[in-house]
């Protein structure tokens, strides 16, 4: 059995901690024979655990405790503390391996639910486990139904994703946000974010793309960690890009285009970045978790 989940960027801007959208870089587990001891081969590098001490398996092993252990094949193209939701890939996949060889038959919902409860919030790990443009509400002291999500089709655009080549932690990237908000911030902000929902609803990309970059929740404050930031959105706009935002807690930023300027702006892209980061073009996943035999 092989379980495929997408990578993800969350917030798109304004939609802080409550949108997200899949994208086709993929997570990989292969479920080898069964085994006394979980082994999880892979070629991650050192710091990724091999044991039960993987967020692969403590996801699996607080889903379903009493599993036989197998041997699994992990294989990411999804790079690690860049903002394309890499560790919410892990535990949507550890969700799934759990159900399937636990036979739970878990619904999307129960997925979801478990999923953002080890997560904390559910702007990745719902279009990791739906695909596609997700919204989604998290409501924490909830016993059932916590999260309210709704998946919406995303209107097709180019996609690329500047991934600079250093790590940036999201607890680090939270650490910066502020504690309290004005109220009168926090309905300019949340009218943004609005404005910016409706507009991928209504396939208006042009006016999404603006909500998008005119994030008032937390890119300012990010804009320390990310100096690139500021003069990608200058130069992205100017070159005809719809937008320009940090792709989850960053240092990766998404950069959507009209489809027939993408390879344009993407060989500008990689005449500015002056080899610093890995410029790719990415389509939207439209389907989410994959299990296949
Ligand atoms: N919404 C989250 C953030 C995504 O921006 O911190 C990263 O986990």
């Amino acid at each position: 059995m092989i379980i495929q989940v997408p990578a993800t960027s969350a917030n798109l801007g304004p939609g802080f901690d409550s949108c997200g959208v899949a994208v086709s870089r993929y997570l990989t587990i292969e479920v080898k024979e069964q085994q006394e001891a979980w082994y999880i081969e892979h070629q991650l590098g050192e710091n990724i655990p091999t044991d039960e001490t993987n967020l692969l398996l403590t996801t699996v092993r607080k889903i379903c405790p009493s599993l036989q252990p197998h041997r699994l094949i992990m294989k990411s193209e999804i790079p690690l503390a860049r903002g394309l939701g890499s560790s919410s890939s892990v535990i949507v996949a550890g969700i799934e391996l759990a159900n399937q060889l636990g036979k739970l038959k878990l619904d999307n919902q129960m997925k979801l639910e478990l999923a953002t409860a080890i997560e904390g919030h559910p702007d990745n790990v719902a279009p990791a486990i739906l695909g596609d443009f997700v919204v989604s509400a998290y409501f924490p002291e909830r016993t059932t139904r916590s999260v309210l999500s709704v998946k919406q089709s995303f209107p097709t655009c180019g996609v690329i994703a500047y991934i600079p080549k250093e790590e940036l932690l999201t607890k680090t990237s939270r650490n910066v946000l502020p504690e309290a908000f004005p109220f009168k911030e926090a309905v300019e902000a949340s009218a943004i974010a609005n404005v910016m929902v409706a507009a991928i609803v209504a396939g208006d990309l042009a006016l999404a793309g603006e909500m998008m970059t005119a994030d008032r929740w937390h890119e300012p404050y990010r804009d320390v960690l990310v100096p690139h930031l500021k003069k990608l959105k200058q130069n992205c706009l100017a070159w005809g890009a719809y937008a320009c935002f940090l792709s989850g807690a960053g240092p990766t930023v998404l950069i959507l285009t009209p489809v027939e300027q993408t390879d344009t702006i993407i060989e500008k892209l990689n005449k500015m970045s002056n080899n610093e980061a890995e410029i790719i073009p990415l389509t939207i996943d439209r389907r989410g978790i994959k299990v296949s035999e």
